[in-house]
Parts: C-alpha cells; sequence; structure tokens
C-alpha cells in the first residue's frame, strides 16, 4: 500500500501555496508597517518550557504535547504553541538588556495531538506577534489593532472581536474563590475534566464546551466581577484606546483562554462561518511568564493566529484575489534547432523579468498552442523551419487570435515593450 501523511497533517500544493505566500506577505507587510520584527526560534525545544511556560493544567500540555526522549536521553516536545519559545529566547539571547518593549513577530508549524476535524489539524501554522517589556495598555491596544488592520487589509467581515480581562493573580485568587463557592453544590453534576478543573484551575470551567456544564455555571461569577482597580484601569483604558482606533469588539466577561499564562487581557476572534473551530486568532497578556521561565520580571503581550483557518474564512468569503502567475509568452519551436533558438530567447525573456514558458515535452505545433492557450498565455512565440529560414519569427496575439511576421532580432525588444504595455510599467 502506498504510504500516507500522518493523520492531521496536510500537503500544500502549488494551488494552496501561492494562496499561503499572499497571505504570509500580508502578515509581513502589515508587521513591518508596525515596527515588528521576525523571529525565528525551533521547532522542538526542552518539554520543560511547555510545562512551565504553558502550564501543567492545560489541555495542550496534559494531553497535545509530540514529546519524545531524544538520543541523549533528553525530552524533547515540538512546539505546541510560540509565546513560551520567545519568552526564552528573550531571555537566552539577553533582549531585556537593549531598548524596550522588544516587538517580535513568527509565522511557522506548531503541534498539537489534538482530534483532527474540520480547522483543527495536528500540525497547523501560526502566525503570532508578542511585545516584551511594556506594561501599559496601549500595547495591548497595539496588537488587537493589528488584527484587526490585517483582517480589514485582508477583505474578511463579519469578525466577532470578543475581549475580556482575567485579573491578576490577586484579583484572581478572589474570583476562584468565589466561583468555587458557586460550583461547590452542582459540583458532582459537572463532566469529569471539569470536576477535575475544580480544584486545579476552575476558571477553565467556564470554557467548557460541554452543553451540561455551560448550563451549569450560568450566572457563575465572572473575572470582570472580581477585578482589582490596577486590572480594572487597565481594562478600561484598553477599550478607550480600542473605540479610539475604530477597532469593533465586543466584551465578553466569559472568555477564558486555553493557556494558563493570561493575565489582565485576553481576547479572541472568530468567524462563525468557517465551522466549529471558528477561533482564528487568540491572544493575551502574559506578565509572569517571562519570570515563570527563569527571567527577569517583564511584562508581555501577544496574539496567535491559525493560518488555515484565516485561510478557511478568505475562502468562503471569497475575499482571496486571482493568485496564478501566467506566463505571458509561450515559446512554440518546433524542430532541433528552432528548439535551441526558441530557449536561448526564452531564458533572455526570463532574465528581463517577463514570465515566459516553453513546451518541455518535444510536442507538435497544434499541442503547444492548445498548452499555451491552456496556460492562459497573452502571446505565443512560434518558430519552424520557414521562420528559421528566413530568420524571423510569427507572434501570435492568442486573445485576439491574430498573428504577424517580425525579424528575428527584434523579439527581445518587441515581447518587452508588450508586456511594459500591458503591465504599465
Ligand atoms: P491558542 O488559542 O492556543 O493560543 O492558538 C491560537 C490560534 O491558533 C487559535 O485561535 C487557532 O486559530 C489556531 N489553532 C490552535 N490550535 C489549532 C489546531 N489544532 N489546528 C488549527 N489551528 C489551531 C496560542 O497558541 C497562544 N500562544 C497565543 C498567544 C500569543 N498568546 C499570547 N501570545
Amino acid at each position: 500500500m502506498a504510504l500516507q501523511r500522518p493523520k492531521g497533517t496536510q500537503d500544500l500544493l502549488p494551488s494552496q501555496t501561492a494562496k499561503w505566500q499572499y497571505l504570509e506577505e500580508m502578515m509581513r507587510k502589515v508587521c513591518r508597517e508596525y515596527g515588528y520584527e521576525e523571529i525565528r526560534t525551533p521547532i522542538f525545544e526542552a518539554t520543560e518550557l511547555f510545562q512551565r511556560g504553558v502550564g501543567e493544567t492545560t489541555d495542550i500540555v496534559n494531553k497535545e504535547m509530540y514529546t519524545f526522549l531524544d538520543k541523549g536521553e533528553r525530552s524533547i516536545t515540538l512546539r505546541p504553541e510560540g509565546t513560551a519559545s520567545v519568552c526564552r529566547a528573550y531571555v537566552e539571547n539577553k533582549l531585556y538588556a537593549g531598548p524596550q518593549p522588544v516587538k517580535l513577530y513568527y509565522i511557522g508549524p506548531m503541534f498539537r495531538y489534538e482530534r483532527p476535524q474540520t480547522g483543527r489539524y495536528r500540525q497547523f501554522h501560526q502566525f503570532g506577534v508578542e511585545v516584551l517589556g511594556s506594561e501599559k495598555p496601549v500595547v495591548d491596544a497595539e496588537t488587537i489593532s493589528l488584527v484587526w488592520d490585517l483582517y480589514q487589509r485582508l477583505g474578511l467581515k463579519n469578525l466577532e472581536v470578543h475581549i475580556n480581562s482575567v485579573g491578576c493573580p490577586s484579583c484572581r485568587a478572589d474570583h476562584r474563590q468565589k466561583l468555587q463557592e458557586f460550583l461547590a453544590p452542582r459540583r458532582e453534576e459537572l463532566c469529569p475534566d471539569c470536576q477535575d478543573r475544580f480544584e486545579r484551575n476552575p476558571l477553565r470551567i467556564l470554557d467548557c464546551k460541554n452543553p451540561k456544564c455551560q448550563k451549569l455555571t450560568q450566572g457563575a461569577p465572572t473575572t470582570a466581577d472580581t477585578l482589582c482597580e490596577d486590572c480594572q484601569g487597565h481594562f478600561n483604558a484598553l477599550q478607550e484606546l480600542l473605540q479610539a482606533a475604530g477597532v469593533v469588539f465586543r466584551v465578553n466577561p466569559r472568555l477564558v483562554r486555553g493557556l494558563d499564562y493570561y493575565r489582565k487581557t485576553a481576547f479572541e476572534v472568530m468567524v462563525e462561518e468557517i465551522g466549529a473551530q471558528s477561533a482564528i486568532c487568540g491572544g493575551g497578556r502574559y506578565d509572569g511568564l517571562t519570570e515563570e521561565i527563569g527571567g527577569p520580571p517583564t511584562p508581555g503581550i501577544g496574539f496567535a493566529m491559525g493560518m488555515e483557518r484565516v485561510l478557511a474564512a478568505i475562502e468562503v468569503q471569497k475575499a482571496m484575489p486571482d493568485q496564478v502567475e501566467r506566463p505571458f509568452v509561450m515559446v512554440a519551436a518546433l524542430g532541433k534547432e528552432a528548439e535551441g533558438k526558441g530557449f536561448a530567447l526564452l531564458q533572455a525573456l526570463r532574465h528581463a523579468g517577463i514570465p515566459a514558458g516553453m513546451d518541455l515535452l518535444g510536442r507538435g505545433l497544434k499541442a503547444q498552442l492548445k498548452n499555451a492557450d491552456r496556460q492562459e498565455a497573452k502571446l505565443a512565440l512560434l518558430i519552424g523551419e520557414e521562420e528559421l529560414q528566413k530568420d524571423s519569427f510569427i507572434l501570435r496575439d492568442l486573445s485576439l487570435g491574430e498573428q504577424q511576421e517580425f525579424p528575428w532580432q527584434d523579439a527581445l525588444a518587441l515581447i518587452s515593450q508588450r508586456y511594459r504595455e500591458e503591465h504599465g510599467s
């Protein structure tokens, strides 16, 4: 039996990679405009980084990590997300010693052993942004505005931007206690996972997808009810800044993120049309994380978006511009000598920056012209026996069906001129 790719992974074929490149270019462009620089960290890290960074009580660390021992008996994990790695790199490379804040972005594959379904993969790709070194709400507003601007630029509609504040360790302790008091009489009715979460991380119960748990938590105290003065002030300032920037958002007091490191701001962006896995972006503030992994206390905020899901949203909303690069001219040569002459011209055209192609299967003239049509080339340049003799060529406009003969020496200049006329340069 022919071998197949592992479950939850994808082959991205040329018809798709063109769309990926479009998306990546747009992301890089917006990052440049906002003053974010790219960071590339390893695909695998010491397992401990994620245990300490992402958190022992999360599904990611408990159930979803690709962890193995390498030949040196070290426990290694394929990165399930990028934030912990970026914080590690910030500390390890002493980026805290330079000007602050440090504004970084990354694009790359992440790995989670989840149950594959539409929009959920075991290898998926994130575009993420992390800002380290500022605790000010204006940074929260900047990152959320970047997400908003990018989606506007991509032409996405029906976005739901939800924001919340999950508080800091001091107001969280208060919330935890109130939530446990609320849930205690219903504890036995919660799903087994949530019974487990009751002691370890009750906040996550608010995020459980089980309909019964959702019903049981109706009316439960939210983090927004227990924010301390500092967290409330931060949250208010963020909302004012977002309004000033024209970002359309909604405060969702039940928004709880699936990773342990969040403090104060948490946010998600949803596009319902792409199905059950509708979160195209998630992020928030993580002021304790850098310290947690052994660095100096450093505030941080960021987000990551699942690129497969962003592309799915672009696809359902038909917002993808045509990505196919068509040859401007196809050289159709007949016979060995003509082929040599045609090939030299083909290369000269390419060196002049003109997308050009040639038959690579030794087909007859009719098949070559048919191929040029199929590729939606604008022009075909023909050289056969007769043209060789006369040192000429025939230029055929494939859309008009008209053709004309020219001296060979004019070929490059003529096609270059046509190309410039067509492309306005
Ligand atoms: P996250 O919410 O776990 O956050 O993931 C961010 C986004 O990655 C999700 O909203 C979703 O679009 C995409 N995603 C997650 N898992 C999958 C999957 N299995 N298949 C396809 N797409 C997926 C983080 O990863 C944080 N590191 C975000 C962050 C950065 N917070 C602060 N800085």
